[in-house]
């Protein structure tokens, strides 16, 4: 055993994992083998899906099967509809999805005699993974619509899992090319070994605590602009900054007070993100769908600058946030769509997690006071 201490787990390899590899020499990362710009590029995202839960992609029985079963747990459940409604209109939607989930556990585990049964078989775990998958959905769209003073949008049986979430959405079908760049960056977004969020999803989990409170804590962490607030963060940035011109001026002022630029860095890429170059086609292809080159001549301006002056590249998050814009969702909504994404992986992890568990537990050196006595007390 080391006394070395590494703040904030950098660089600690705490277990291990066949659900992805995150490769920093190369900047690479592949789901179960398979690099992830070829999954984005070719496959649906209920078929990544079951490649993280499963370890191989599904044949065309096995996709079938887990699209009828991510169909049948679309609708927004009264009960989960009626949590959402009693949670602030001023609350973030993060808090919302949170909140809601917890309250999906609630429902679905109700019955469950002790602690002792909540975790529940392989089995059970796998079927509460393809519910949460199916039912994220329609909370983040729903959500969107509640602060728009609209009311929820019925699923859509004839469309698959994107361009449904786009329809529970905004109530009327996508364009072709919005949907392909929404499914890509839901791919993108799936899985990404040991972050943050899945890390948190990991530490539950190996209590024996149950699936939906691991998600709950997961999603708790995913919105810390550190993680997933981040593709928020970046269109609060780019508005602030408003046009190219500006750019220069904005970062001098924003480095001299040392901010942190947000889509840019990450604790394990140090060379760029091999997922940006994908998202940046599909948001070349959306800009083009819409007719806003100026969103690009901004977010490539401020990448020229922030690459040329500190050589930080853009994670995913820079490309996605703007991305999620040009297809219409309000800024809020943009780290939900992420959760609805990371569920994925989040759920994979915890399968894995129980399937070879070890408690999570580890020390900390102690930097408080000696002992010492409450005066009057035996030891005073
Ligand atoms: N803007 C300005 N400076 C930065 C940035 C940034 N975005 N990222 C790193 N740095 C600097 C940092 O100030 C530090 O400089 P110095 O050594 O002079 O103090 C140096 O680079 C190393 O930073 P670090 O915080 O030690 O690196 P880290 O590996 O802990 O940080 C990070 C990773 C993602 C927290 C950080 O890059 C960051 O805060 N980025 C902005 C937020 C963001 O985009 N987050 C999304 C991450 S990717 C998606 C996800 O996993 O959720």
């Amino acid at each position: 055993m080391t006394d070395e201490i590494r703040r904030g787990l950098a660089g600690v390899v705490v277990d291990e994992t066949a659900i992805s590899k995150v490769n920093p020499e190369t900047n690479s990362l592949l789901y179960r083998g398979y690099p992830v710009q070829e999954l984005a590029e070719t496959q649906p995202f209920e078929a990544v899906a079951h490649l993280l839960w499963h370890g191989e992609l599904p044949t065309g029985d096995e996709l079938a099967a887990l699209r009828a079963e991510e169909r049948r747990h679309r609708p927004l459940a009264p009960d989960v509809k009626a949590i959402v409604d009693l949670t602030s209109l001023g609350a973030h939607p993060m808090d919302e999805v949170r909140t809601a989930v917890s309250a999906l556990g609630a429902d679905d585990l109700a019955g469950t005699g002790t602690v002792l049964d909540a975790s529940g078989s392989h089995d059970d775990n796998l079927a509460r993974s393809v519910r949460l998958f199916a039912a994220l959905p329609a909370i983040v769209a729903y959500g969107q619509r509640r602060r728009r003073g609209l009311g929820p949008v019925h699923p859509r049986d004839d469309l698959d899992y994107a361009a449904n979430f786009l329809w529970m959405t905004f109530g009327e079908e996508a364009d072709p090319v919005v949907v392909s760049a929404f499914e890509r960056s839901m791919i993108l977004y799936a899985e990404h070994s040991f972050n943050a969020s899945t890390f948190t999803a990991r530490v539950v989990a190996s209590t024996l605590s149950d699936l939906y409170s691991a998600v709950t804590a997961a999603i708790g962490a995913l919105k810390g602009p550190l993680h997933g607030g981040a593709n928020e963060a970046v269109m609060h940035v780019l508005r602030e900054i408003g046009t190219p011109d500006e750019v220069g001026p904005w970062l001098d002022r924003a480095l001299a007070e040392k901010r942190r630029i947000m889509g840019f860095g990450h604790r394990v890429y140090k060379n760029g993100d091999s997922r940006v170059p994908t998202m940046k086609h599909a948001l070349v292809a959306l800009a083009e769908h819409v007719g806003r080159p100026d969103v690009l001549a901004l977010s490539d301006a401020l990448e020229r600058e922030f690459v040329a002056r500190k050589g930080i590249h853009p994670n995913l998050d820079y490309p996605s946030g703007p991305a999620y814009d040009l297809m219409g969702f309000d800024t809020a909504t943009f780290t939900p769509l992420f959760a609805a994404a990371r569920v994925t992986g989040w759920t994979a992890h915890i399968l894995e997690q129980q399937a070879a568990n070890a408690l999570i537990r580890p020390l900390s050196a102690y930097v408080g006071p000696d002992e010492r006595h409450v005066p009057g007390s035996a030891g005073g």
